[in-house]
């Protein structure tokens, strides 16, 4: 909220700045006349919840209104260089805000070199992403990042320079504008945490500058390091006990730096504003080359502050609404994605039309992959029930698996309102999934256990974690055809319960475990990679036959898929839970435009009935079956096959 004061200040200011920019950039200006026009009417409309954010950030600095300077001009130049069909797609985008909410959408998500060599490979995949019918594609990071360990290209050594080995910027920006061509939205990360101890600002800072001393936390003596650990959790305990890292050369005797996740991924100083302009700058360089959704890494993690987690803190919020507003000004079509993996009272305070429009949507990752485990849908009902409505101009992206680790996110409170106890239900989850469980259909792997806390979490593609590894090697049809019924069950419901649904490329060919990463020095260390397999395009031309398992998985894939595209029902967020009085059993039901569209999930390997009295009082009967095996008797109690995914709709 922009106090009257505040208003009143954010105005003076404008006053006072706009000549100056007038004449810092009158040849631009005078080029471009119109587009001044309309950068000064979005100015505006969006200074002075801008200034509002940047006073309360930094309004405390002795330099703030040179910063605040430099920040505008930032805005302005980046804008002056915004194309012209780029600012065609602002104004589409600003009249159709809510377009992302359609039930048209459809995620993927692959590393570039993985899924096709390079750009240029991937420009070639378009025609696969048309049939697979993607109307957005998050490439991972493909940045410049070290030679070696890079941590999937998450420690970032150049935001203007595509890693060598991939490719240009040019072929980025060109790869952009044909992938919109054909209805696809790219998306890429914007990694604002830390950048790769071989940007130019750590460059900078090993160097001796003192400008840019201040770009990370660096701390010359243990002291204050020890005080802040007493309060922060460990995120990569592997790699690093605690959250710093000692460089002998920094300094005159050496300087811890802060590094959350590895020691060559350094944090950023975000109390510093000069950061945040430069990051912003970066930011819209990337929206310049057509990037439309820009998925902010590791958001809990950019504010620090003595005596608390460092996590979720609410400067760490007004910094990202700062950048949205930024982007508001400068590059109006792009949207914010939040990649906050934490409790999800914590998860939501990130979404909002003002802040992150899109959100991972881990809760619901998680509890999935706990329905599977223990075929029961209490903890998932109550979620969908409790946690699943956001802000009516927000969307979840919903994902069975990425290219990260699983970890259960879930409430303990909510937990232990159904009588779990959280901390032996996560233990009996890994136990689960790593196959230690008797009768465990699962392979996946450990992922930064800590035997200090007793925390681990899970590796493994969808497959493999589904039970299909194992069906296929050791056991036979019968378990290869109930694993195949479990993927296609829960890209069920994630294609299904409204907002984007999103496919880890590969997964939609029943892609399992590949354990070769152990050969690798770069990756031996992080069992994320064995989820992380180089596209096999022979597996890929199999697709279409129903005869084989890629074919099985991939047909099955694409009859959800075209469920979703042809009923209108499953656009927007609207969820209500239909209670089935079976524990095995999740039901919701799907209302947009005047459609309804009604889901049973049966995450039982046996028949479970659903009473004919519930299917009456939600008039199932009435309504024509459009997806599942189970047949819907008149007015009997319905009999659901074994991982049935039940649908009816009008
Ligand atoms: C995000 C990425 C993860 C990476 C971490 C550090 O969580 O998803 O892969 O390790 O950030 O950048
Ligand atoms: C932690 C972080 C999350 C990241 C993950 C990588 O859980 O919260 O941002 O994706 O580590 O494993």
């Amino acid at each position: 909220m922009v106090t009257l004061d505040v208003e009143r200040k954010s105005k003076r200011s404008l006053q006072r700045l706009l000549p100056r920019l007038e004449k810092e950039l009158a040849d631009s200006i005078s080029a471009d006349s119109q587009g001044w026009q309309e950068f000064v009417e979005r100015i505006d409309n969006y200074f002075p919840s801008l200034f509002n954010l940047y006073l309360g950030l930094y309004g405390n600095r002795y330099d703030f209104f040179f910063h605040l300077e430099d920040l505008l001009i930032s805005l302005a130049r980046s804008w002056f260089a915004r194309a012209t069909d780029l600012r065609e797609l602002d104004k589409a985008r600003e009249a159709n805000p809510l377009w992302f909410q359609s039930n048209q959408m459809l995620g993927g998500v692959c590393y570039v070199d993985l899924f096709a060599e390079n750009l240029e490979g991937v420009k070639s995949k378009i025609p696969y992403f048309k049939e697979l019918g993607l109307t957005y594609l998050h490439l991972m990071p493909l940045f410049k990042a070290p030679e070696g360990e890079n941590d999937g290209g998450y420690a970032v050594s150049s935001y203007r320079e595509v890693h060598p080995p991939l490719g240009t910027m040019e072929q980025l920006s060109s790869l952009s504008r044909e992938l919109r061509q054909a209805g696809i939205s790219l998306v890429v990360d914007l990694v604002f945490n830390h950048t790769s101890d071989e940007h130019i600002w750590a460059e900078r800072l090993k160097a001796g500058d003192e400008e840019y001393a201040d770009f990370y936390r660096v701390f010359p003596s243990r002291e204050l390091p020890n005080a802040y650990e007493r309060n922060l959790r460990e995120i990569f305990p592997d790699e690093h006990a605690g959250a710093f890292t000692f460089f002998p050369n920094l300094f005159r005797n050496g300087g811890w730096v802060w590094t959350t996740f590895h020691s060559y991924q350094w944090d950023l100083n975000y109390a510093n504003p000069a950061v945040f302009n430069r990051m912003a700058e970066e930011m819209l360089f990337l929206a310049n080359q057509g990037v439309e959704v820009i998925r902010l890494d590791a958001v809990a993690f950019i504010w620090k502050e003595m005596g608390t987690n460092c996590e979720n803190l609410p400067n760490a919020h007004k910094i990202i609404q700062a950048f949205n507003a930024v982007a508001r000004i400068s590059a109006p079509a792009m949207l914010f994605k939040s990649e906050a993996i934490v409790h999800p009272d914590d998860v939501v305070k990130y979404i909002d039309p003002g802040e992150c429009q899109l959100s991972y949507n881990p809760l619901l990752m998680a509890l999935l992959w706990n329905s599977v485990a223990t075929r029961k849908v209490r903890l998932l009902s109550q979620a969908l029930a409790t946690r699943h409505t956001i802000h009516p101009q927000a969307a979840w992206v919903n994902y069975v698996r990425v290219h990260d680790d699983i970890g259960w996110t879930f409430s303990d409170e909510d937990a232990a309102s159904l009588g779990v106890n959280g901390y032996d239900h996560r233990r009996f989850l890994n136990e689960f999934y790593l196959g230690r469980f008797e009768g465990s259909f699962a392979r996946g792997l450990p992922f930064q256990e800590n035997p200090k806390t007793g925390d681990c979490r899970i590796s493994g593609t969808c497959a493999s974690l589904a039970g299909l590894e194992k069906a296929l090697n050791e056991e036979g049809p019968n378990a290869v055809e109930l694993a195949i019924r479990r993927i296609l069950l829960i890209h069920g419901v994630i294609l299904t319960a409204g907002g984007i649904p999103l496919i880890y490329l590969g997964d939609e060919i029943g892609t399992l475990n590949d354990y070769t990463y152990r050969d690798d020095p770069a990756h031996e260390r992080d069992s994320r990679w064995v989820h992380r397999p180089r596209a096999d395009w022979e597996k890929y031309a199999r697709r279409h036959d129903p005869a084989c398992m890629e074919g099985r998985v991939d047909l099955g894939l694409q009859n959800l898929i075209a469920l979703r595209k042809d009923q209108e029902a499953f656009s927007g967020g609207e969820l209500d839970i239909l209670p089935t009085e079976n524990d095995h059993v999740l039901a919701f039901i799907r209302k947009h435009a005047g459609q309804r569209a009604v889901i049973f999930a049966n995450f039982s390997e046996s028949q479970q009935t659903i009473a004919a009295r519930i299917l009456d009082q939600y008039s199932v009967y009435n309504e024509p079956m459009l997806h599942g095996i189970s047949s819907i008797p008149a007015q009997q109690d319905l009999e659901l096959e074994p991982l049935d995914f039940l649908v009816v709709g009008t």
